[in-house]
């Protein structure tokens, strides 16, 4: 009977590793010419980013440095808002070498001169201070702000608060970026048409804004908090739609789909299933550039031009439940964090 039931785990174990092997080798192969042609039309149909600016929050890596290369290769004027300016150097060069950049290529805000260029500046969203300080830096050097992806965040972590308090989660990847947009907004409102996209999670659907407890005080669960700064995101996205009406500068929310990127940091996956996960990884998640098409896309693209509030996967309007289509909680929400961040005191 173990025995039997060994056979048929080995069988299946194997049988799913050669599917799995399968299903990337061929439709890789197949796609190899297919996403040329498609490359090659998208390139026709390009939107080039020359004399844009474009600032990308978490851009050393993942979706926010796949989202930057291609936005560079459009030859925007790219600024990675990072925490860790060794990180972002390194990343930087790796871009630059990628695109035959010139490593000194940076300046004062003006155009770009028919290539794109690259500005690695410092920005810790666990930190209003640090948030204050980029904002500060962004009005005194960058004449406009075509596009501000708030693309950062962590996932996951246990239990850590914010410099100034927050639970993580909830602090980093809404807090901070809701700072952030606040205080970019006057540049982007006089740059207009311009374009803000949050990027959020298909996880939103687990969360709830719980206002008695939004540090995590009373109860800390890992996955609620991410579901939490998730639905957060989108929340945000529709009240500022609402606010932004009438000003030229659009506003929307995507989620990436499962990404192959470092954003499982936090996770501790055992040993011996690090093998198997590796493979599913390789056999179903998307590459970082997949998974950024819609960053991309919501960025540049003109069939986006003056749509706001909306949700969007794989480049396409999605519907949202009804969690993340509450009005009053996302007033609420909004009230509650213009106070917390100190906008409002
Ligand atoms: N991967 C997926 O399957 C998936 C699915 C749904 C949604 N998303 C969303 O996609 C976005 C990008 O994540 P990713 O998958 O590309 O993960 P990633 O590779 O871990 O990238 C996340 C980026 O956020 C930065 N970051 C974290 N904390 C920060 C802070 N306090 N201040 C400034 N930057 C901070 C990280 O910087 P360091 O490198 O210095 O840590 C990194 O650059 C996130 O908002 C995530 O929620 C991802
Ligand atoms: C944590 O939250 C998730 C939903 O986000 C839920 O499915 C899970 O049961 C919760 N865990 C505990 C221990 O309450």
């Amino acid at each position: 009977m173990a025995a039997t039931a060994a056979a048929v785990v080995v069988a299946a174990a194997v049988g799913g590793g050669l599917l799995l092997l399968a299903r990337r080798l061929w439709p890789a192969a197949a796609a190899g010419k297919g996403s040329a042609t498609a490359a090659a039309a998208a390139a026709a149909a390009l939107c080039w980013m020359e004399g844009k600016t474009v600032i990308i929050t978490g851009a050393n890596s993942g979706l926010g440095r796949a989202a930057a290369a291609e936005l560079l290769r459009r030859r925007a004027r790219v600024i990675l808002a990072c925490r860790d300016l060794a990180r972002a150097e390194e990343a930087a060069r790796e871009l630059r070498a990628e695109m035959g950049l010139s490593s000194r290529e940076r300046g004062g805000g003006g155009g770009s001169g028919g290539r794109g260029e690259l500005v690695v500046r410092h920005l810790d969203l666990a930190s209003l201070g640090s948030v204050r300080r980029f904002c500060q830096q962004v009005l005194q050097e960058e004449s406009r702000l075509d596009v501000l992806i708030n693309n950062a965040g962590i996932f996951q972590c246990p239990y850590m608060k914010t410099e100034d308090g927050f639970e993580m989660q909830f602090g980093v990847n809404h807090l901070g970026h809701f700072l952030l947009t606040n205080l970019l907004l006057g540049l982007l409102k006089s740059s207009a048409p311009s374009r803000i996209v949050v990027v959020s999670s298909k996880l939103y659907k687990y969360g709830e804004i719980n206002f008695d407890d939004l540090n995590s005080e009373l109860n800390y669960n890992k996955s609620f908090a991410y579901s939490r700064s998730k639905l957060a995101n989108i929340l945000f996205t529709r009240e500022l739609a609402r606010r932004l009406e009438n000003t030229g500068v659009t506003v929307n929310v995507l989620h990436p789909g499962i990404v192959r990127t470092n954003l499982g940091r936090h996770i501790h996956i055992p040993l011996l299933a690090k093998p198997l996960f590796n493979l599913v990884s390789w056999a179903f998640f998307k590459t970082p550039l997949e998974g950024a098409q819609t960053s991309i896309y919501l960025a540049s693209s003109p069939e986006v031009e003056g749509v706001s509030g909306k949700y969007f996967g794989n480049c396409k309007e999605e519907q949202l439940l009804p969690n993340a289509m509450d009005d009053l909680v996302a007033r609420k929400l909004w009230d509650i964090s213009e106070v917390m961040v100190g906008l409002l005191k």
